[in-house]
């Protein structure tokens, strides 16, 4: 018998053993992450957590850190599909590591608008791409013996009202674009899928019967489970009958006892419930926690999660300008380098929201450089400071406190920054309603006498106290009082106080929790030494530009621009950046912008710099995977997964804020590339776009015929520089003569990365999927015809072309 028949056959063991209540305990969360053990069927606990750049764990507590990988948006700029798995695989053991089963990953909702906020977390706005790097990720995972939700099924391409917002899109505009991926990765074999918070065409998606079980279990015959996005169920029936399988978390469950009464009065029929419960123990099976079931068994080898993340950093890094060939700068004749900006030192390595992990150690692009500079003097100055909340503190001996009502310590750790974060689960061993306060303290010795800042940045009742004193003691409170959103929102009170250098003080922060918001705690004690004027910061940093050999500004956005929960409001840097790189690059010629954002900045001064490396948020290893690139110890290796604009106002599609409740998908299929090909106004960098440091020729391109699909691209390509490079091979399918049908002028038809020693000739064979040459009308349709197949650098830089008649 094969293992996936022991599977079957232990389930149906399983299920036969349950009655109504058991199975309807099965299907919700007992709390915030878990699913209820039932020991009766040698079942266990089941274990979700985030995902998709870490994995989180069900504490999220400082002491328990996990490897924080390059953001999604970076790992599609990769291009690559066996670094996608092996970055699947790293988060695998980490599950494994950490008692996890499924983690809450990958997130495929599509780059519709560059201001979603959940930009960073999606991968690109082409769903070739995006279902690409999507399987191979789902397979990682799986590889390794845990299970994956890929998400949000489907239309969650926003943020604003994602809980009510109506997404109206045709059924043409949701195959071709936004389901595509789902298709892609649940034939790849994903164990599990979450739906989404928002509507399509009317139907809240928990409650989605044509999509859940019309698409996605039966058109595609998925066996996995539909977990719900956390409270995304709002409904007992219709969610039961609409294919939902699971509801997470237990907070505001609508099924449980309502769920067992509609089925014994045959509003939902018991071999619905037995799907569900099927589905569920499948996935309890493949995991490993159902006695009886062989689980998946990991195969892999042990996976260096700092080396995996250092490596798709720079893998992911997009060399989008370099004239003169200003990088690789040469270590060994850099006299002395000017490295400026806040984000230099205080790097954002992740996007905020539910994919917020606590790595082990961030290394910044000044720890990086620091590192890797020979003799070269490195010389920094912040020179401008997007962060409108001051930075954590981080003072000695700090320690998070967490107390019951009598002041019992219910547990306490050492911290590396003054800032927690606990949604629905405390450190282990903290019940949430024995806990009565969190303290944050430790010790500040001021290097300045004078004024400095201190700030409470979170919501609740707090006590903040330096040496002993109550500097503050009240409520901050944000105006929304929702705890789920201002937790991603949290407030800032600042309080200025005198310290004297070298006197050291005690500070602390208490907060006050009640059983109401135990399950959202997040806050911070900012602090910032006295310091110069804005005015003078920016002086300084152009000084320090102008003295030196070369300047590096990294400039970026902020949690407060880009997280889940809210989309942005613009694509400016905040802040005086923009001023910033405009002065530096005056000052200095050798001008490198590395741009720290999760998605597309505008960039006013791109044309005035020499070099711009676009770095996403690159994961804990940061600043060493940016020395790498810029000292050309490795090439950058990222083309870009979405287009970046010049200006906002060209985006063929930007506005996410829906009308009267609705969101309309009007623009169909044109998103991205396919949209801005029809325009007039040329993107700032095209989709595909990006450089390493050697040179290539397109030399030759042939179409051969396949006995199982539609033929492959043979392009011959040669490395015509002088250094070791990667190039990724785009092909684009595009209609030459015209049909009937209304489709864009050049489409992603596939992708292969090539490597190449100086003057070496590679062959690539790149399969042309038969999806590429359909369209959906009532069900796919082939659309006969000849097209024009090309071999390209960027959907803008297509060196060689064939035709093909289907
Ligand atoms: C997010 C999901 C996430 C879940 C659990 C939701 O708010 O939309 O992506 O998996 O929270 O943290």
């Amino acid at each position: 018998m094969s293992d996936d028949a022991k599977r079957e056959d232990a389930v149906e063991r399983a299920l036969a053993k349950l009655d109504v209540e058991d199975k309807v305990r099965l299907l919700s969360g007992q709390d915030f992450w878990t699913l209820p053990a039932l020991p009766g069927i040698g079942l266990a606990s089941l274990v979700m957590s985030d995902g998709p750049v870490g994995v989180r764990g069900t504490g999220w507590a400082p002491d328990d850190p996990s490897i924080a990988l390059p953001s999604p948006t970076a790992l599609a700029a990769t291009w690559d599909t066996e670094l996608a798995r092996t970055a699947g695989r790293t988060l695998g053991q980490e599950c494994r590591r950490k008692g996890v089963h499924v983690l809450l990953a990958p997130t495929v909702n599509l780059h519709r608008s560059p201001l979603g906020g959940r930009h960073f977390e999606c991968y690109s706005e082409d769903p070739l791409l995006t279902g690409e790097i999507g399987a191979a990720y789902v397979t990682g995972v799986q590889d390794q013996g845990v299970g994956t939700t890929v998400k949000h099924f489907v239309g969650n391409d926003a943020e604003t009202d994602r809980m009510k917002v109506d997404v109206r899109v045709d059924q043409r505009t949701l195959r071709e674009l936004y389901l595509a991926p789902f298709a892609r990765i649940t034939a790849a074999g994903a164990w599990g899928a979450m739906a989404a918070y928002n509507t399509v065409n009317g139907l809240t998606m928990t409650e989605h019967g044509p999509l859940q079980n019309g698409v996605l279990k039966d058109e595609w015959a998925w066996d996995g489970v539909i977990v719900s996005d956390w409270t995304a169920a709002r409904s007992t029936v219709p969610s039961a009958l609409g294919g939902l399988d699971v509801v997470m978390p237990a907070f505001g469950d609508p099924w449980g006892p309502a769920l067992v009464k509609a089925v014994h009065d045959g509003e939902v029929p018991e071999d619905v419930l037995d799907d569900k419960v099927r589905r569920v123990l499948r996935l309890a099976a493949r995991v490993g926690i159902l006695a009886g079931a062989p689980p998946v068994v990991p195969s892999v080898p042990a996976l260096d999660g700092s080396q995996v993340a250092r490596d798709i950093a720079a893998r992911s890094f997009v060399l989008a300008r370099n004239e003169n060939n200003l990088l690789p700068l040469d270590a060994g004749t850099l006299g002395s380098v000017a490295l400026l900006g806040a984000l230099a030192v205080d790097a954002r390595v992740l996007g905020g929201g539910s994919a917020l992990v606590f790595p082990p150690h961030v290394i910044s692009p000044h720890d990086g450089l620091a590192a890797a500079l020979l003799s070269a003097r490195l010389v920094y100055a912040p020179g401008a400071d997007p962060r409108p909340t001051l930075p954590p503190a981080s003072f000695d001996e700090l320690t998070a406190t967490l107390r019951a009502t009598d002041f019992r310590v219910l547990y306490s750790a050492a911290l590396p920054a003054a800032t927690v974060r606990w949604m629905g689960g405390l450190p282990a061993g903290v019940a949430p309603d024995e806990l009565s306060t969190v303290e944050l303290s430790g010790r500040l010795t001021p290097t300045v006498t004078g004024v400095h800042d201190l700030s409470i940045v979170g919501f609740g009742h707090f006590v903040l106290r330096v040496a002993g004193d109550v500097i503050f003691e009240g409520p901050v409170f944000a105006d929304d009082l929702d705890p789920e959103t201002v937790f991603h929102e949290p407030v800032e009170r600042r309080f200025p106080v005198p310290l004297t250098a070298g006197d050291a003080v005690d500070v602390s922060l208490t907060l006050e929790v009640t059983p109401a918001t135990a399950g959202f705690v997040g806050f911070s004690i900012g602090y910032a030494p006295p310091g110069p004027t804005p005015d003078e910061l920016l002086d300084q940093a152009v000084a320090a530009a102008r003295d030196a050999d070369v300047a590096v500004v990294v400039v970026g956005t902020t949690e407060e621009v880009e997280s889940e929960g809210f989309d942005r409001t613009s694509l400016a840097l905040p802040g005086r950046q923009d001023e910033l790189v405009f002065r530096v690059a005056a000052a200095n010629p050798r001008t490198v912008v590395v741009v720290n954002s999760g998605s597309p900045v505008l960039m006013p001064w791109a044309d005035e710099v020499p070099a711009v490396l676009l770095t996403w948020f690159p994961g804990q290893e940061a600043g060493a995977a940016l020395a790498d690139v810029l000292l050309g110890l490795t090439e950058p290796g990222g083309r870009l997964p979405t287009t970046w604009p010049r200006r906002a106002e060209d985006c063929p599609v930007l506005s996410t804020t829906p009308a009267s409740g609705v969101l309309s998908y009007d623009e169909g299929v044109f998103i991205g590339y396919r949209a801005w090909q029809r325009g007039t106004v040329a993107p700032l960098f095209p989709f595909g776009h990006g450089m390493g440091y050697t040179t290539w020729s397109y030399e030759s391109m042939e179409i051969h015929p396949e006995p199982d699909h539609v033929g492959s691209v043979v392009v011959t390509l040669r490395n015509t520089g002088s250094r070791p490079g990667r190039e990724v091979v785009q092909i684009y399918a595009g209609a030459v003569v015209g049909t009937t049908v209304d489709r864009p002028e050049r489409w992603l038809a596939g992708f292969a990365p090539v490597t190449a020693a100086p003057g070496e000739t590679v062959t690539v064979r790149i399969p042309l999927p038969e999806r590429a040459f359909q369209i959906w009308d009532d069900g796919w349709q082939a659309v006969p015809g000849t097209y024009r197949i090309e071999a390209a650098r960027s959907v803008d830089d297509r060196p060689l072309s064939a035709e093909l008649s289907i």
